[in-house]
């Protein structure tokens, strides 16, 4: 899809109020697009508008939590209201846990299953039908990980959503071809965002010093969620279906299709890091 210029085309954003989502709204905005973006943290989504109105672009804000049914479906009737199909939707909204499956409990299962697996799915449901029927094509972006391809006990449930998100991105892509409508999973590394002092620590990395160790990793990488946004326009340029992003992430991705042992063996080195 073309990107360089969006005047007249509306893109949605899931979870604009802060990272990736913000960094990829505004720089939509930049191209002059018109923005609905949604999330749970109201004043970030206010200050998040205002920087969009700011770039010149239209900013529809809206509380939506992805994982509510409800909350989507009401959404979708208020966007459809304003445009008969979005151009392009960005279901990026997440959350995560760090820790291994035998100290993730169910409650801990549905909240980032609800989040990160079913915010994507509410999000295409209700949305891609109607960009099929206007039949102008479009684009849709799923952010999964580098965690969605390679998977270590660290991250248990965050790789099973992850991996989710993809596999659904790889069939919606052969889906959505004829309509002329590109699909992108988005497959970032260590990108430094507020996810990590948000996320949930279970078992052994439950620990204060772990979230520091794991904040200051993060931080230390300094791979900005502005350089994220800069490399969505991109791969979603080059309909691009699976788009890692970052040195780690590319490493990641051809060590899992190439040497699959020696990411085993390396993931295995760095759960035993994380919880020693
Ligand atoms: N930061 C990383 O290293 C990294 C790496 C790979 C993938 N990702 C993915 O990128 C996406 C964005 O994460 P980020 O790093 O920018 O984190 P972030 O915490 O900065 O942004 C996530 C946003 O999602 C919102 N959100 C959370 N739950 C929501 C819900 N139920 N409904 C609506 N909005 C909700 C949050 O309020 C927040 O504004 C996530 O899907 C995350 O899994 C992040």
């Amino acid at each position: 899809m073309k990107l360089d210029s969006l005047v007249g085309k509306t893109v949605l954003v899931t979870g604009a109020a802060s990272g990736i989502g913000l960094e990829t709204a505004l720089a939509f905005a930049r191209r002059g697009a018109d923005l609905v973006v949604c999330d749970v943290d109201e004043s970030g989504l206010a200050a998040a508008g205002k920087r969009i109105e700011e770039l010149g672009s239209r900013a529809f804000t809206h509380r939506v939590d992805v994982s509510s049914e409800e909350e989507m479906r009401a959404f979708a009737v208020e966007v459809h209201g304003r445009v008969e199909a979005v151009d392009i939707l960005m279901n990026n909204a997440g959350v995560a846990i760090g820790g291994p499956f035998l100290s993730t409990s169910l409650e801990d299962w549905n909240w980032i299953l609800g989040i990160n697996t079913m915010g994507v799915v509410h999000g295409c449901h209700h949305f891609v039908p109607r960009m099929v029927e206007r039949g102008q094509g479009g684009h849709v972006i799923n952010v999964s990980s580098a965690a969605g391809y390679s998977a270590t006990s660290a991250l248990a449930a965050y790789n099973a959503t992850k991996f989710s998100v993809l596999g659904l991105s790889e069939a919606l892509w052969e889906e959505l071809r004829p309509h002329g409508i590109g699909v992108t999973a988005v497959c970032p590394g260590l990108i430094d965002t507020p996810i990590t002092r948000n996320a949930r620590l279970v078992g052994d990395m439950d620990k204060p010093e772990r979230r520091e160790e794991m904040v200051s990793t993060y931080q230390r990488r300094a791979y900005t969620p502005d350089r994220v946004a800069k490399n969505i326009l991109k791969a979603v340029e080059k309909n691009r279906l699976v788009a890692p992003i970052s040195p780690e992430a590319w490493a990641l991705y051809y060590l899992k299709r190439f040497a699959p042992w020696l990411l085993r063996r390396i993931s295995l080195a760095m759960a035993k890091r994380a919880t020693q």
